[in-house]
């Protein structure tokens, strides 16, 4: 009998079909998923790889809010193109400290992940403010209100808090602290920004919003979209050391 002939057997039965159909993507299941279990790490170590500060994790908390992330993604695949456009591809310990990750599945907008330092904060203002202002062709919705509205901020401990449950390493002085860190990252030259520098690598205190004397959602938004991709420098960053 031929593999031909034989084959018909199989198709000729529906029971028999759908017990080989099982079979076949069982062994696909297993050759996919067994692998994995061998893996010691999924995520690959990097060391600059810091928790948001209290004035970003609020900034991010108003991209969740106003929905950005339904015209934006923040993943950079590793393929040609993309690489070109937005640079290195994302390293997941890039988003080791989003929960939830902001990855999205929509561009209709380009993607962020690497927007830090692109842009100077006030052509983020003028930006957010009317988007057709800087790039005229611009179907951004305008966020303008973000500056008029003060940031509140009487959650920030109960938000790192639950943070610090879920795996960020927020230490009991950093959640003590993050109402004054918040007030210090949004002044530009304060007294305390080397010591929030300290304590978050990388971290920079200016007025970001450029609105003396009040800390705006616009301020945390910006702050947030300024430090986007930023933390990893692929200049000295070794991919190869990292593939086990
Ligand atoms: C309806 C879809 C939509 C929504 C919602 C949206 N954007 Fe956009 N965004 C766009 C489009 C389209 C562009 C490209 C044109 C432009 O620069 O305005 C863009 C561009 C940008 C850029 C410039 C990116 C670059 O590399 O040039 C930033 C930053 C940005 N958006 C931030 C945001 C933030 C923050 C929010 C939420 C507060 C948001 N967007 C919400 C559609 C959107």
């Amino acid at each position: 009998m031929s593999l031909m002939s034989k084959h018909t057997i199989l198709e000729k039965n529906v029971i028999l079909l759908a017990v080989a159909a099982v079979v076949a993507v069982a062994i696909g299941g297993l050759v996919e998923i067994v692998p994995l279990f061998y893996v010691k790490d999924t995520i690959e170590k990097v060391g600059s790889i810091r928790p948001y500060t209290p004035l970003e994790l609020e900034g991010r908390d108003i991209y969740v809010r106003e929905g950005c992330y339904l015209c934006h993604s923040q993943m950079i695949r590793p393929l040609r193109d993309e690489v070109e456009r937005y640079g290195h591809y994302s390293l997941a310990a890039e988003s080791m400290y989003d929960h939830p990750f902001q990855w999205g599945s929509k561009r209709i907008g380009p993607d962020l992940a690497r927007v830090g330092g692109k842009y100077s904060d006030d052509w983020h203002r003028q930006h957010l403010q009317n988007p057709r202002s800087v790039v005229p062709e611009s179907i951004m919705p305008r966020f303008g209100f973000l500056f008029d509205t003060p940031l509140d901020t009487t959650d920030i401990e109960a938000k790192m808090r639950v943070q610090a449950l879920i795996g960020t390493p927020y230490t009991p002085a950093e959640i003590k602290s993050a109402k004054a860190d918040i007030m210090t990252q949004d002044t530009t030259d304060s007294d305390g920004a080397a010591a929030l520098a300290k304590n978050y690598p990388g971290a920079i205190s200016r007025n970001y919003a450029g609105i003396p004397h009040q800390v705006t959602e616009a301020d945390a938004l910006i702050a947030y979209l300024q430090m986007l991709g930023t933390e990893v420098n692929f200049k000295t960053y070794d991919d190869k050391a990292n593939i086990r």
